[in-house]
């Protein structure tokens, strides 16, 4: 059993991950009292964290009725040296523990756990950079008809507030032709709707001997006979070319949606947070984006209550909500992390002052969405087939090209498949649909 925490990232690592274990015999249950549990871990917030520790207690529960029982921990949480003396401390219960930069290894580490002599030790094995990429990898993909594609590893950015680049190292990207490779392949099994992984993907090519931009490789991409549907994530600002906007206007398989990390919308944060664009940068941006694709759907992060945050900062980010009008927004809490340079300011914000502020924000964040998936009602749209609706089996769920979820009566026979669908009726985060 593998349970994944966090990002696309490590969403896609784990079937990697799923694809090793299955070559050497395993096979997957649902249940956590298995054989083999595995924890791929993630450390972007301390919650996150906290999941982890919870979970490992009952395990440590599952074990003590099968003692043949392994567990297993990589992913970011491991790169953090004061998450491995916990784990050694207070979780002997741990079997081995790898980390970001060496899942290629988990088949060795297996073999070494279970032929060990001293048949209670902890293996650890954690890189702490790499310059390496391993290609073809085994794995084992969650659907048939889309996947997720790395183009590139790692986070150059120290955004001030974030652990990602101490965890995933420094950032490199795949040679193009491995990516087009790749790609060809899963379109020749089926896939038609890929999503191009990677922490800023605007920087794409900048580390290759031979560099290309991102718009390159997406043209590049584009040429792929058969493939439908290109999305990608993330992007930051500082990084977004013109030729890529203008990219997006020609592009007829680069769906209608873009993830834009906003963060703040206080200039003065901004340059706390380390993020090289300001308010109006960003805004004007924005209005390119929409200018080259006026319907694209535009989605955001945002973090409330960095430190030194006053109602003013606030005030700005609430200001560019209101003005670009998100078609949807993850909000988060600032969360101290160990080791990054926010965590040394000083004028960490009111516990208080920030839920208050994250409520108002979250509210208005969740208006502005109503609304705009309230302006789609009555339009017919393609929607790619994803699966039986979880709550009622009369109905396949999709997504539109601006990534909406749409719930409409139909059969297994759909899965995989690109339809008309008519959007009826809109639930704020879903609509009712029928084919069209
Ligand atoms: N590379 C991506 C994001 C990776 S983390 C990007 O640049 O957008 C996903 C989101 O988590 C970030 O966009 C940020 O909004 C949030 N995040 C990262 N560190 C955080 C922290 N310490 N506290 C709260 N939110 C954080
Ligand atoms: Fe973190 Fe910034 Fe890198 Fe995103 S770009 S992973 S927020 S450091
Ligand atoms: Fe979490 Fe690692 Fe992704 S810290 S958000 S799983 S890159």
């Amino acid at each position: 059993n593998i349970k994944t925490f966090g990002c696309q990232m490590n969403a896609r690592d784990s079937e990697k991950i799923l694809g090793i274990l299955q070559t050497i015999g395993y096979e997957e249950t649902d249940s956590e009292q298995a054989d083999l549990v595995l924890y791929n871990t993630c450390t972007v917030r301390e919650n996150a964290n906290l999941k982890v520790y919870g979970r490992l207690g009952q395990l440590k529960r599952y074990k003590s009725k099968n003692p043949d029982m392994l567990t297993i921990l990589c992913g970011c949480m491991m790169q953090e040296p004061e998450v491995i003396e916990r784990i050694k401390k207070s979780y002997r219960n741990v079997d081995i523990i790898f980390g970001t930069h060496n899942i290629f290894k988990l088949a060795e580490l297996l073999a070494m756990r279970l032929f060990d002599q001293n048949a209670k030790r902890m293996i650890i094995d954690i890189w702490k950079d790499t310059t390496e990429i391993v290609e073809e990898l085994p794995n084992s993909r969650k659907y048939s008809f889309k996947g997720g594609v790395n183009i590139m590893f790692g986070c150059n950015n120290f955004c001030s507030y974030c652990i990602v680049p101490y965890v995933r190292g420094r950032e490199r990207s795949r040679n193009p032709e491995d990516i087009i490779d790749e790609i060809k392949q899963l379109v020749a099994n089926g896939v038609v709707e890929i999503m191009l992984l990677g922490q800023n993907v605007n920087s794409y090519g900048k580390t290759l001997e031979n560099p290309i931009t991102f718009a390159q490789l997406l043209q590049r991409i584009e040429d792929i006979e058969g493939l439908k549907r290109i999305r990608f994530m993330t992007s930051h600002p500082k990084d977004l070319s013109d030729e890529l906007i203008e990219y997006l206007g020609e592009s007829k398989k680069v769906c209608k949606q873009m993830h834009l990390p906003l963060q703040s919308g206080s200039d003065r944060l901004l340059q706390k947070m380390n993020r090289h664009y300001t308010k109006e940068g960003y805004l004007e941006l924005v209005r390119k984006i929409r200018k080259a694709v006026p319907d694209i759907a535009l989605s955001t992060d945002i973090i409330v209550g960095f430190p030194g945050e006053t109602e003013e900062d606030f005030a700005q980010t609430m200001d560019v909500v209101k003005k670009v009008e998100y078609d949807s927004a993850f909000t988060f809490i600032y969360s101290k992390r160990t080791g990054t340079p926010a965590a040394a300011m000083e004028e960490q914000v009111d516990e208080a002052v920030v839920k208050e502020r994250f409520d108002r924000l979250l509210a208005k964040v969740q208006e502005i969405a109503a609304k705009k998936a309230a302006e789609d009602v009555g339009k017919v749209e393609e929607v790619l087939v994803e699966e039986i609706n979880d709550h009622d089996a009369t109905l396949v769920t999709g997504r539109t090209s601006k990534n909406y979820l749409v719930h409409f009566k139909g059969d297994k026979s759909l899965i995989g498949s690109i339809v008309d669908v008519k959007l009826c009726e809109s639930k704020g985060f879903y609509y009712i649909g029928e084919l069209a």
